[in-house]
């Protein structure tokens, strides 16, 4: 019997080579991950997310992979990450890793071995790389243009060639043989490409979400989303898949998160959307209605390695904690991202120091993601604040000395304890109940918790009832602007609203 525990997990994502360095380094590591096991267990979630630790050359800070099935000595070993699972598993800690499907680094033994895995073309069509510049670099010695929807260094793989499905097969095997939980398919919706490979219309829409193009969303990946279901069913525990699948229609990422399908996929239009009540609203509304209809669980994100951190996005640390309590608060699966639970922002880092191949490919145009995976402060009063002994790869501000999490555990008034009280008191299981409020808030019952958001009125009264939990110290009767609360019910003064899940 599964009892489906990834419905309504909180995962934690590690970007391993910004979380805890054990070998002085400067670059996190399989062994010092192990060390904050304990860290991440008092925090209260449920579950990690490991950013690729596979050998790799680096082009995309290990989203081009070199070996799917080894780690980079720079991380550790294998037995490291064994050891990584097996702890987790005895504090009760889930362990999901990243898989990385859609392209290799171009130094995987298959580019030299297997060009037939790749995409090929003599005559390259007009699409663009993620990355900045054509999508499609010239190999001389064989001839022809490869596809690399990223960096050149990551060539796409040709997902309509059979025996890449079948190395795949293996791949996940392989580690779920090794005992981990699942994995975070990294750009779940690509994969496939138009086999005619048509020009796209231009111009090319600036959006983050990737609708437009003719390499997305393609009927084929519901085949193979439904193989590796049934592989991971096959193994004994719960084994899941989250897709990173970014579209902006919650109705068309619906149709992969099903029974056969994905467990779960991320929900980017709430990511994207701005700290807004009527917006933020309308995509949850959207969200949750989309998959009720699929009997789908949604899994919210406010940060992950690839965009700018909440405080700094939306405008202050203020408003970053309340939205805390607005996203544990909303049913279905979360996700946090290292260090969001001490209430970073976004670093701003000198030119010399970018290393996101964003940057370099663009020639500084878009400034890149370095600022959101600068290595974690965990202690001490200046850099390297207790994360390596040696250099950090990326700098850490100086002014992050009050923001380790030893300085904020045990304080009550810290980001670090609101994240911790969230997760012990958050509700679980059942849906969302909207009461009616005034505009710029959001106020909705969760079981037996009101959850109240004032993103931007003048003041919300607080109701009756018991204050489990407030964003900001001090919060007794009303909620400012830019505070959040939870209140135990019963709670008789909000009228009733629409129900978003009946
Ligand atoms: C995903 C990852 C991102 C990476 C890209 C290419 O979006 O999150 O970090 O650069 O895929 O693999």
């Amino acid at each position: 019997m599964s009892d489906e525990w990834w419905r309504d997990a909180v995962f934690y994502e590690i970007y391993v080579r910004s979380f805890a360095d054990s070998g002085g380094d400067g670059l996190g590591d399989v062994t010092g991950i192990r060390a904050r096991l304990p860290y991440l267990r008092e925090l209260g979630v449920d579950a990690l997310w490991l950013t690729p630790f596979y050998p790799s050359p680096d082009a995309d800070h290990g989203y081009d992979v070199a070996d799917y099935v080894d780690v980079d000595p720079r991380f550790g070993t294998l037995a490291d990450v064994d050891a990584l699972v097996a702890e987790a598993h005895e504090l009760g800690l889930r362990v999901t890793i990243d898989l990385v499907p859609n392209h290799t680094s171009d130094r995987h033994r298959w580019f030299a071995e297997h060009p037939e895995y790749y995409v090929w073309t003599e005559e390259p069509n007009n699409w663009p790389s993620h990355f900045g510049g054509p999508a499609w670099t010239f190999d001389a010695a064989r001839g022809r243009h490869y596809l690399h929807l990223f960096a050149p260094e990551q060539p796409d793989l040709d997902w309509h060639v059979p025996a890449v499905e079948d190395e795949f097969d293996a791949i996940l095997r392989f580690w779920l043989d090794r005992g981990v939980d699942g994995f975070r398919i990294d750009v779940g919706h690509v994969l496939y490409k138009d086999p005619e490979l048509r020009d796209e219309q231009e111009p090319f829409p600036e959006t983050p979400f990737a609708d437009w193009r003719r390499a997305v969303d393609r009927p084929e990946l519901h085949p193979l989303y439904r193989r590796w279901r049934a592989l991971a069913d096959s193994y004994p525990g719960e084994r899941m898949f989250v897709g990173e699948v970014v579209l902006s229609d919650p109705r068309r990422i619906a149709r992969y998160v099903r029974p056969d399908e994905l467990h779960l996929c991320f929900n980017f239009t709430f990511l994207y959307e701005e700290w807004d009540a009527d917006r933020l609203r309308a995509t949850i509304d959207g969200t949750l209605a989309a998959l009720a209809e699929v009997g789908a669980t949604s899994s919210w994100v406010l940060e992950n390695h690839d965009v700018t951190r909440l405080a700094t996005r939306y405008g202050s640390l203020r408003a970053a904690r309340a939205a805390a309590l607005l996203l544990l608060a909303l049913p279905g699966a979360a996700f946090l991202y290292a260090g969001q639970e001490l209430g970073l922002g976004e670093v701003e880092l000198p030119d010399e120091a970018r290393r996101d191949p964003i940057f370099r490919r663009t020639g500084g145009e878009r400034i890149g993601r370095d600022g959101c995976r600068v290595p974690l402060p965990w202690s001490g009063d200046a850099p390297p604040f207790g994360f390596t002994t040696g250099e950090p790869w990326l700098p850490q501000p100086a002014g992050w000395s009050g923001l380790t999490a030893e300085a904020q555990a045990g304080d009550p008034a810290s980001t670090l304890e609101l994240y911790r009280a969230a997760l012990a008191f958050r509700p679980r299981g059942g849906g969302l109940d909207w009461r009616a409020s005034p505009p710029g808030t959001l106020v909705f019952e969760r079981g037996e918790l009101l959850c109240l958001v004032n993103v931007s009125a003048p003041a919300l009264d607080l109701p009756e009832g018991e204050l489990v939990l407030a964003s900001e110290p001090g919060v007794t009767t009303v909620l400012p602007p830019e505070t959040a609360a939870w209140l135990r019910r019963p709670v008789p003064s909000y009228d009733r609203g629409r129900s978003a899940r009946p």
